[in-house]
């Protein structure tokens, strides 16, 4: 049991969709939770930062107010460390952002003896080198990091691999539908029964019910995908260099590449329907849907994005909404794979995975 008046400190850098939904999680956790005491020392965003330069804590009702009215600019992220590292208790960093550059600290954070929780992909996506000094640096200092909603959000996709590959099972494979936009649309342009719209009339629908990027074509290029799959098959030890050393099928069509802005992009899908329309023929003549998968193969070394046909009673052509599925093949589960299944995006539930891996820390800290 930790001594009551032992605190742990929690700085947050974002809060947006998901940094506002861990903030009230973590203000329920810690009146949950009164040992240790959690407290709240710095919160930022792109443009204002608040926080007390002797770590007096900072109120965790009212703190998005406070943050707008705050009159501090964020100070860099050197500063940052220095001012974590310096603090008098444990620190965990949570980054709610998807800078590149807040995730290329995340060495330096730990090395400093700073824990580090995130969704954020980048960091865990991006160069392999990164990924070697962040394991690298945590080994070293003792400090812990975790990442569970940079895939699937809040659904236990890391924490499950990790469990498998730390207990002696073989991945295998593992095969699933990444992306809540790319799961969206497909299940609504090729549904397993009845009939969708036009492929571009989807993907106007998707973007006007909030489920795809300003500029749809964030979604469409594959590389949202492709680095959930770099994560995973780095964690099933796969060394993959980055998000876009393997196969990654790309649904922007070449021509509209250049476009400038997402609207003139869904001004000119239309002319490209017929592309879709054939791959959905395809797949409807052997009985089949088309679906927006990544998988790897472990044996195969194999890592790849992009277009295939399932069954439509395969558990990948039943999904619904904009879902997530992640099936994990495996020497212990056999010819029947783990399957996990849900919403993989929403700020509750990828706050969630963030509040979770908070836990997973203070189990170790606290
Ligand atoms: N939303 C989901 O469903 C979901 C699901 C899984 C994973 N994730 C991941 O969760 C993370 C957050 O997503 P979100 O939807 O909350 O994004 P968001 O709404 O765009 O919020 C991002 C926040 O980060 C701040 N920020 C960005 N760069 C920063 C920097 N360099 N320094 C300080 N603050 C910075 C932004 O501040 P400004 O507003 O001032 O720019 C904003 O407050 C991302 O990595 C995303 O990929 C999200």
């Amino acid at each position: 049991m930790a001594a009551p008046n032992k605190q742990v400190l929690i700085a947050i850098i974002g809060a947006g969709g998901v940094g506002k939904c861990f903030l009230s999680q973590l203000s329920a956790l810690a009146t949950r939770r009164p040992s240790p005491k959690l407290s709240l020392c710095y919160i930022s965003t792109s443009k204002k930062a608040l926080y007390n330069d002797d770590y007096t804590p900072i109120a965790l009702d009212g703190t998005l107010e406070a943050l707008a009215a705050s009159s501090r600019s964020p100070p860099s992220l050197s500063q940052v460390v220095d001012y974590l590292a310096a603090a008098p208790h444990k620190v965990v960093l949570v980054d709610n952002t998807s800078s590149q550059d807040v995730a290329d600290h995340f060495p330096t954070f730990l090395r400093r003896g700073i824990n580090v929780i995130t969704p954020n992909k980048k960091a865990f996506s991006g160069s392999y080198g990164l990924w070697q000094d962040i394991f690298a640096a945590a080994a070293e200092s003792g400090a812990s990091v975790f990442h569970e909603s940079s895939v699937g959000a809040g659904l236990p996709v890391i924490s499950t691999l990790r469990e498998l590959v730390e207990t002696g099972d073989r991945v295998t494979k593992i095969e699933g539908v990444f992306s809540g936009t790319m799961s969206f649309l497909f299940n609504t342009f090729a549904p397993t029964s009845g009939a969708g719209g036009s492929w571009s009339a989807e993907v106007k629908n998707a973007k006007a019910l909030g489920y795809t990027e300003p500029d749809p074509r964030d979604d469409l290029n594959g590389l949202d995908v492709a680095r959930k799959l770099t994560i995973l098959a780095r964690l099933a030890g796969l060394p993959v260099e980055s998000p876009t050393s393997f196969p990654v099928q790309s649904l922007i069509p070449e021509a509209l590449d250049s476009c400038t802005s997402g609207d003139e992009f869904l001004e000119r899908l239309p002319a490209f329907d017929a592309d879709m329309e054939r791959t959905r023929a395809d797949a409807e003549k052997e009985g089949k849907v088309v679906r927006f998968v990544g998988s790897f193969d472990v044996a195969a070394k194999q890592v790849k994005v992009g277009l295939e046909k399932f069954d439509k009673s395969h558990p990948i052509a039943g999904l619904k909404g904009s879902d997530n599925i992640i099936s994990f093949y495996t020497e212990r589960y056999g010819s029947n794979p783990l399957i996990i299944q849900g919403a993989g995006a929403g700020g509750e539930v990828t706050a969630m995975g963030v509040t979770g891996d908070l836990l997973k820390v203070l189990a170790r800290i606290g």
